[in-house]
Order: C-alpha cells, then structure tokens, then sequence
C-alpha cells in the first residue's frame, strides 16, 4: 500500500511567533488522519517547528536546499545543516524556484543527488506551465522534468523519494486541474516511471497534486487512484483548513 501524505508548504510566510501560533493550533486541530503529515516552514524557523514536533506525528520538512556540501555560498543552506537539527526530508523543483531562482532541470538533479546521498526524503516538484497544456505538450513537458531531474537515480533510490506533480497554471490561482486532470496525469507519470524502472517501483512511489487544494475540493482529487495526497500552499497557512484537507484523504 502506498503512502498517503499531506504536506503544508509554508513559503515566505508566517516569522517566529506566527508559525509557533500556526503550529499549536495545528496539534490541536488536526485529529485523526490516514495521511502522514508534513510541514514546511521558512529555513529560520525549521529549528523550532523541529523541537516542538519532536514528540508529535508531524514531520518537517525544508523548502529547498543547496546542492554543494559546505563552502563560500553566501546565504544558502546544506543538507548536513538540515540533518544536523533533525530536517530530514526536502522539496526540491517547487515550480516558485524553477521560475524566479532559475534553477534548472541539471541544477535539481544535483540538489537530488546530495540530498539522497544525505539519507534525506525528496518531495521533487514538476509540473507543466499553462501554455504548454494550451498546446497539448503537458505530457511531454513533465516527462522531460522527470527524465532530466530524476530518472538518473538508482531504483534502489526511489524509497526516499515522494513526487509532487503540481501544474503551475494552478498555483496559487485559485485553479486546480480537475480530478481528471489530476488522475490522467498522475497515471502518465506513473507508466512513465515503469517503463524507465519497473512496475514495482512506479506503484510505489506516491505522488501527490498541488495546486490550489483547499477543503471545498480535496476529497474529490484525493479520491483517485494514482492522487497518494496533496502538497498545499495557501490553504496550509490556516489550521483549520490544512486540517480539514489532511482528513480529506
Ligand atoms: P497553492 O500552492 O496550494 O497555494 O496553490 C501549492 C504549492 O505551491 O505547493
């Protein structure tokens, strides 16, 4: 059975204070769920939002991470000082730093490099632009992603590895791709992932849709068959709605 996960991802929001408030009245509203659940807060506050979940079932995770082991990178962060304060799992490829941090398809397959290497989990992002669905190459375009960001691990490498297929025509526009949408593209990257590895590999991987997922359409996307979860933007900053998409699942 594939992993079900819910994963908030916090962006540049949200100082000290804000995320502690968000954190506790996460603790107290999120109750039962089927899903694991993962927060991504902003990289000053991931030493705190780490001690305080240490006894909780929330795990934390960083917004990205420098691909280089230590040295003179002014103002970038490594995944031994991720590790170092409990961090063990990373997004890498959020389509904000593809777009506006020019990071490339070689860049992130360098960031998934260390980051495995480090033992650490990969939610690596992808997802078509809206011109590219108008023109009918979202297929091939999220191939590619996959093909020149990832598919260069070994097969032995996939367990550290969660996908998150996320169209950029929907985030944060209020936009999803529809269920459909959403299923027909989640089971191409799956037959995608068989034929370069295997089967046993493409079905267990999760791969979770972000895009716009709030409470009023979460169940309907987590309802199909190759949707394993959601990595939510805006709609994590509010615990009661990060909450109600987390039992959603
Ligand atoms: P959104 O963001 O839920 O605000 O659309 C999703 C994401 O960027 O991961």
């Amino acid at each position: 059975m594939r992993k079900k996960i819910v994963a908030g991802n916090w962006k540049m929001n949200k100082n000290l204070a804000e995320t502690e408030a968000l954190l506790s009245d996460l603790k107290t509203k999120l109750g039962k769920t089927e899903a694991e659940i993962i927060v991504a807060p902003t990289f000053t506050n991931l030493y705190n939002v780490t001690e305080a979940l240490r006894q909780a079932d929330i795990k934390v995770a960083a917004q990205n991470m420098h691909q280089a082991e230590n040295g003179a990178y002014t103002g970038e962060i490594s995944a031994d000082m991720l590790k170092s304060i409990g961090v063990e799992i990373v997004i890498l490829g959020h389509s904000e730093r593809r777009a506006y941090f020019g990071e490339t398809d070689a860049l992130l397959a360098d960031k998934v490099n260390t980051a495995l290497k480090h033992n650490m989990m990969v939610i690596f992002c992808f997802g078509e632009e809206l011109q590219d669905r108008k023109s009918d190459n979202h297929f091939s375009v999220v191939e590619n992603q996959l093909k020149n960001g990832i598919f260069h691990i070994d097969a032995s490498a996939w367990k550290n590895v969660i996908l998150a297929y996320e169209p950029v025509w929907a985030i944060g526009t209020g936009e999803t791709a529809s269920p459909d949408q959403a299923q027909e593209m989640h089971a191409f990257i799956r037959a995608t992932i068989a034929k370069a590895y295997n089967d046993t590999i493409a079905n267990e991987v999760a791969i979770l849709y972000g895009g716009s997922v709030k409470p009023n359409n979460a169940e309907e996307i987590f309802a199909k068959p190759d949707v394993d979860g959601g990595l939510i933007g805006g709609a994590s900053l509010d615990a009661e709605s990060f909450a109600a998409i987390a039992k959603a699942i």
